[in-house]
């Protein structure tokens, strides 16, 4: 990838900085352009990747995705929960449009498999946010005609279990209502694959839809609890009362997203239930990988001082 530069939103996140570290391993000559609105982040991205250049830019902002875009050959869009997908995606696709060095985009979505727009409640359709922002985000950039990948995430994060780390330390309990099952994915591995798919300059990954997750067990969130509880010889209980969640995380979500938040979520974890037939797992991320994806189990073990300091 010789005079190829690859772009990265997100960098120093858990998807993105994963990416970035091992495209500099695998392919050393390839040029990174490191993306992070925050300055103190990208201080600490310049001093990590000193041959890097690290820059500003918003989805939001045209002028400054017109600078990040110029003159790079791929680039790796990961998005935050409660973006304007409709507005961000028809900004960066407007700006990319004319950028003829760009061959790949690859994006992160996060949807059940087989799951619809048209199926989420019509109450939470206008409020955006995790229900529905993947859907219209493809929509905007199908109809582009650009060189997309989609890297669909139908699983939760295992680092998620750091987020949640609250009632672990403090209760000995994982909260989280309405057990159903779902698959999980190590968020380093992700972004390994999406390196992989970038390094490999194979355009047949343009428009796959890749759902990637570990490949091992559909668990429930009880079977969660008691991986838990066989890692830290500790009992760690389960609770899958709304109210629970309610009282533990409600005023949380609440500040991070807004006051309908608390019932958002609640709506999307229902939302989930009721699909939990459509989650499965495969061997997609293996075959990116070239390798066994990490485990649930092995996530834990590895991290076990980040969800329950011993
Ligand atoms: N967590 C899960 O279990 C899970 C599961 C499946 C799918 N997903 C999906 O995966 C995606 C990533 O989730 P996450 O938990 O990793 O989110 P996150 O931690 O909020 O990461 C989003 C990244 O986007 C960057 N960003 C945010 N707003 C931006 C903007 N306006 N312009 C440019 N960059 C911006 C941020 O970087 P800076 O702030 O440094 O700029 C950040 O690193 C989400 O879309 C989520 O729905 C998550």
């Amino acid at each position: 990838m010789g005079n190829d530069q690859v772009l990265i939103f997100g960098a120093a996140g858990h998807l993105g900085l994963p990416l970035a570290r091992w495209i500099r391993y695998k392919s050393p000559e390839t040029k990174l352009r490191l993306v992070s609105r925050n300055a103190d982040q990208r201080h600490r991205l310049q001093a990590d990747f000193p041959d890097a250049e690290v820059v500003a830019a918003d989805y939001l902002d045209p002028g400054s995705m017109a600078a990040a875009l110029e003159g790079i050959s791929a680039a790796f869009i990961v998005t935050p929960d409660f973006l304007d997908e409709q507005k961000a995606m028809e900004i960066l696709c407007a700006e990319a449009k004319s950028k003829k060095s760009l061959k790949q985009i690859v994006r992160i979505l996060g949807n059940l498999p087989y799951t619809t727009l048209s199926e989420i409640p019509e109450k939470w359709r206008s409020v955006g946010g995790t229900l529905t922002q993947h859907h219209v985000a493809r929509a905007v950039l199908d109809d582009s005609g650009l060189p997309v990948t989609y890297l669909n995430m139908p699983a939760y994060l295992m680092d998620d279990l750091v987020r949640w780390s609250g009632p672990i330390r403090e209760q000995s309990l994982l909260v989280m209502p309405y057990d159903r099952r779902h698959s999980w994915v190590d968020p380093t591995d992700i972004g390994e694959a999406a390196a992989n798919i970038i390094m490999s300059r194979d355009d047949r990954h343009i428009g796959q839809y890749y759902d990637a997750e570990c490949g091992y067990e559909v668990f429930r969130f009880g079977d969660v609890a008691n991986i838990l509880s066989d890692v830290f010889r500790r009992h760690i209980n389960y609770d899958d009362s709304p109210e629970t969640w309610r009282s533990l995380n409600g005023p949380r979500y609440k500040a991070l997203y807004g006051d309908h938040a608390e019932e958002y979520f609640l709506a999307f974890y229902h939302f989930e239930q009721t699909h939990e037939f459509s989650v499965r797992n495969s061997n997609v991320l293996e075959t990116l990988l070239a390798r066994e994806p990490t485990s649930l189990r092995s996530w834990i073990k590895c991290n076990a001082n980040a969800v329950l300091p011993q």
